[in-house]
This record gives C-alpha cells, sequence and structure tokens, in this order.
C-alpha cells in the first residue's frame, strides 16, 4: 500500500495548535479545562469531524474519533496521546501523537485502506499533573488505575473539585462511565517524540519502547518554628526550609546511589511559608518525582529518602511528613504491537533502536487494558517541557508513515 503523509498540513496544524497558548509563543502553556484548552479542543474535533470520522467525549473529557471498521464489534485499534501543555512547554509533547495520528488515519483513508477493525484516535485529557496534581489523569480512569470516586475528590490548588472544574468546563455525565469496558481496545499505540537524546545521538530516526519507567510522586511537608531573622540565635533554630534543603539533597543521593542508572529524582517545587526575607521559614511543602524501569531500585531509593527524611527530624526538629500522590508499575509494552511496529519500520526502510521510555505517558495506563507500544522520533537535543523543543517535519513524517502502518497491520484489511 502507498502511503502518502501531507507533512505541510501536519506542520501547519501544529502551528496552529501551539497558538492556542495561555504564554507567549513560541512557548506553549495549555492547562486542562481552561479556556485554551477547550478552544484547542474544539480545533481538534472539527479536524476530526472533516477527516471523516466520529467524535466523542467521555464525562472527564477523553475525545474519541472512530473510523468504523468493517467489523465494528471487534476491538478497535487505538492511538493517540494529549495535547495539554505544561507552563512554557513546546509544541510538540503530546501534540505529535494526536495531530500525527490524525494524519495516519487520513493518509491510510486516502490510499483507499479498509480497516476491518475500527481505527480510533483517542486525546486524553490531562497526561500532565499542572492543575490536578497527577499526571496521566484521563488514562488512569479509563484504565482503572484510578477509580471514579477518587478522581472525583481530587482538588485543582484553587481548591475547586476536578467533579466541579469538568462540569464548569461543560463535560456532564457521571465519572464512572469512564472506564473503559473489557477487550474495548484490541491494541494501542503512541507516537511521542523522545524527549531525550539518544536518537539524535544515534542518528537513527525511530525509537521502539519496549517498557515505560514507573513514577512514584508525592509531597513532603516540613513544619519547624518561625520567628525574627534577627531576633532567634543559630542554636535556637528550627528552620523548615534548611531542613527541606537538606531533603533535596538527600533525594538526589539516593537516585545517584540506587545501583541502576534508570533511577531518577527530582524536587521541583518548594513552597515556604511565610515567604519573608525577614522571617525564618515555618513550613515547607517539597514535591517529590521519582522514577525508574525497575520498582526494586526505585524501593531502595525511596527507603534511603525516608531513612533521611527521619534523620533530618531527629537532627533539626523539624517534623517531615510524606504523602503519596502515586506510586506506579512500570509497563511491559505488548509483543503484538511491537511486533507490528517492526514490521512498519521494516517497510518504510527505516531504521530504529530499541529503548525504554523515562518519561511517562498515558500508553503506561493503557498498557493495563490492551496490549500497547509506543514509537519515539527524534528532537533537537533531546531537549522537552521548554519553548524550545523541536522535532523536524522530516522525522514527524517518518513517525506518522510507521504508525500508518502500524495501525493497518494492527486493524487488518
Ligand atoms: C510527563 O510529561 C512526564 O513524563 O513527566
Ligand atoms: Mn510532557
Ligand atoms: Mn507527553
Ligand atoms: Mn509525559
Amino acid at each position: 500500500m502507498e502511503i502518502h503523509i501531507d507533512t505541510d498540513r501536519l506542520s501547519r496544524e501544529l502551528e496552529t495548535l501551539a497558538s492556542f497558548t495561555d504564554s507567549p509563543p513560541p512557548s506553549v502553556t495549555r492547562v486542562l479545562y481552561t479556556p485554551t484548552d477547550l478552544a484547542a479542543r474544539e480545533y481538534l474535533k472539527g479536524l476530526c469531524r472533516e477527516a471523516g470520522l466520529e467524535v466523542r467525549e467521555d464525562p472527564l473529557g477523553n475525545t474519541f474519533a472512530r473510523w468504523a471498521g468493517e467489523d465494528p464489534q471487534a476491538g478497535a485499534v487505538g492511538t493517540g496521546s494529549h495535547v495539554d501543555a505544561i507552563p512554557h512547554a513546546g509544541r510538540y509533547d503530546g501534540t505529535v501523537g494526536v495531530l500525527g495520528g490524525l494524519e495516519a488515519i487520513r493518509a491510510l483513508r486516502s490510499a483507499g485502506f479498509r480497516p476491518k477493525r475500527s481505527l480510533e484516535l483517542l486525546i486524553f485529557t490531562s497526561e500532565e499533573p499542572t492543575r490536578f496534581g497527577i499526571g496521566c489523569l484521563g488514562s488512569r480512569v479509563l484504565s482503572g488505575a484510578l477509580s471514579p470516586e477518587a478522581a472525583r475528590a481530587l482538588r485543582d490548588p484553587e481548591g475547586l473539585s476536578l467533579e466541579e472544574a469538568r462540569r464548569q468546563a461543560g463535560f456532564g455525565g457521571e465519572l464512572g462511565q469512564v472506564p473503559l469496558p473489557e477487550g474495548y481496545y484490541s491494541a494501542f499505540v503512541e507516537l511521542h517524540i523522545e524527549q531525550g537524546p539518544l536518537l539524535e545521538r544515534e542518528g537513527v530516526p525511530l525509537g521502539l519502547v519496549t517498557a515505560i519507567a514507573a513514577p512514584a510522586a508525592g509531597w513532603f511537608e516540613l513544619e519547624g518554628q518561625g520567628g525574627h531573622a534577627g531576633a532567634v540565635l543559630m542554636p535556637d533554630r528550627k528552620d523548615a526550609f534548611t531542613a527541606a534543603a537538606e531533603l533535596a539533597l538527600a533525594v538526589e543521593q539516593a537516585a545517584r546511589q540506587s545501583g541502576s542508572p534508570d533511577t531518577v529524582a527530582t524536587t521541583g517545587i518548594c513552597e515556604v511559608f511565610p515567604g519573608a526575607v525577614n522571617s525564618i521559614p515555618s513550613r515547607v511543602r517539597l514535591s517529590l518525582d521519582l522514577r525508574d524501569t525497575r520498582l526494586e531500585t526505585r524501593d531502595r531509593a525511596f527507603e534511603q529518602i525516608q531513612r533521611h527524611a527521619e534523620r533530618i527530624r531527629l537532627e533539626r526538629g523539624v517534623e517531615v511528613r510524606y504523602t503519596p500522590t502515586n506510586a506506579d508499575p512500570p509497563a511491559r509494552c505488548g509483543p503484538q504491537v511491537l511486533e507490528a511496529l517492526h514490521h512498519a519500520a521494516q517497510a518504510c526502510g527505516l531504521p530504529y533502536l530499541e529503548m525504554v521510555s523515562r518519561a511517562y505517558h498515558d500508553s503506561l495506563f493503557m498498557a493495563r487494558v490492551a496490549p500497547t507500544a509506543m514509537l519515539f522520533i527524534p528532537c533537537k537535543n533531546g531537549w522537552s517541557h521548554r519553548p524550545d523543543e523541536y522535532a523536524s517535519p522530516q522525522h514527524i513524517e517518518q513517525g506518522v508513515r510507521v504508525l500508518a502502518h502500524t495501525l493497518a497491520e494492527l486493524a487488518g484489511s
């Protein structure tokens, strides 16, 4: 089958999607259920309808665009990603898998392909944790990893619950309807930029993802004693921020010493109370993001962090509490989907590397309900989550072409 990808159209659509932003271009900020997010969704739904797909949304705002197959009762083949963007991000994270997925479907339609199984583009609600503090919100609920009850109670920094926020955004119905019925998808495949430097360094255009690293995240709360920055002498202090600083260094050390090069840990947010130059910090909230491809080394790093937290508590007289947000197991990708990706890359004459995904993706959760794999394309310098994130039209075209061939094999004709 001759598959033609319309790279110019796709580049234009990526550019238009990037114009839905709450920060100055070239940065992109698109946070769940904001007017900007909702406008971007309208734009995408319009493109899906123009392509002849049937669009539906679930009560969380996960958006499905379906091309019915000749056997509509058979489990569908899904592809897709997310379009929310963290503050001051770039234009390719997630969007390449959404607009690229749409382009792959359009290319198959133009090529006269008639799928046996339905093909479905899925735009996940909020892969990024920006608003409700937890990543992969849509796919967690779709896959049953997060119950509708637990999701309903999530709150944003303004105290608005997910339940209120989604209804205000116009998504009605009950969250209990979101989890996918068994067998809904027979396979799922997500195209994404690598967000790391390996493909570019090796000069290879494709990465076939065999496993997705497991994130654990949560918050430390430290409580010391506030006071006057001039009047309280050093031996009498219980400074919550210096305790947090020591804890942040312990987190870094634990990841470095886990025994696995795949362990990574980040303390990306530190909120200091009361936050005055002349007041001793009395309270701190410090975020933890700890990831690994192996649970064993991640757990070992976490235990070391806990030991240091206890030591810091005793040495500094500062209370340290940890509240987990999530601790997910890693995912292995589905052999049959990987096999289809191998075939597709070969059919396109493109070399590939097998690799793990260190970032998390909605595929981490889709892997719980369907055989799932991911396809990576290179991005410049491995940069992501920053405004100068870049993937070339040529690399995007190659990824989309391989995706189209993969979808065709998985859907059958
Ligand atoms: C989300 O994009 C993540 O991997 O942190
Ligand atoms: Mn991201
Ligand atoms: Mn992403
Ligand atoms: Mn991600």
